[in-house]
């Protein structure tokens, strides 16, 4: 019988990206398909109690195999920001392109422009909580280009890339990305916890 895991996001391009990565042995559905069509609530503080938050939640509502993540922009130059708060930076209800504008204007005029992207998840699996991290070094550009992605992703050059990441496709961004890397870790982990549970 395949493991059943809940995403909790309602971002299809995530989704997408993770549900090309699974295992054999693994399903997984998002939050909307399970009809959680609110968005959950992130006030932690970092991207670990984010992403714990996010699991809670769906398992105060659901029994299930759930895991959540949570991911901030981090500019040196700005000391950190915008942090756990990337989602809105520009306000409350700010569109991705809002949030680009925003840092492209703060950031008008600063030569240091080193930045990374850091991905916390949250595994919640038979009742068990496991962590994976992961980042990707990169700057800011000073325009936009792309129109792949979502997010930061036209004003962040990852050090490893001469192009944004809405310059790559999503296997590109994959490979290299914050997210991208802490999923290969939870991948792995997924892996080899299954071929145990079938010893
Ligand atoms: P979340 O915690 O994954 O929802 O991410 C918070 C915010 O960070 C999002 O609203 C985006 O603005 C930004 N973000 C997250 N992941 C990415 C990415 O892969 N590329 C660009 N921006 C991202």
């Amino acid at each position: 019988m395949p493991i059943e895991l809940v995403f909790a996001t309602h971002n299809a391009h995530k989704a997408l990206e993770i549900a090309a990565m699974l295992p054999d042995g693994y399903t997984m559905k998002t939050i909307t398909d399970i009809g959680i069509s609110e968005d959950i609530p992130e006030t932690g503080d970092t991207l670990e109690e984010n992403s714990r938050q996010k699991v809670d939640y769906v398992l105060s509502r659901h029994t299930c195999n759930c895991f959540a993540d949570d991911t901030g922009l981090m500019v040196d130059a700005l000391g950190g920001e915008p942090g756990v708060y990337s989602a809105r930076y520009a306000g409350e209800n700010a569109t991705y392109e809002d949030n680009v504008n925003k840092l492209l204007s703060v950031m008008e005029g600063i030569e240091d422009r080193t930045a990374r992207f850091s991905t916390v998840i949250t595994l919640s699996l038979d009742g068990n909580i496991y962590t994976f991290t992961g980042s990707v070094e990169g700057e800011i550009t000073t325009s936009a280009s792309g129109s792949e992605g979502f997010g930061y992703d036209p004003i962040f050059l990852p050090r490893e890339s001469d192009r944004t990441f809405a310059q790559m496709t999503m296997e590109e961004k994959a490979t290299i990305s914050h997210r991208g890397r802490a999923f290969a870790a939870m991948i792995d982990f997924l892996k080899n916890y299954n071929t145990t549970q079938n010893d």
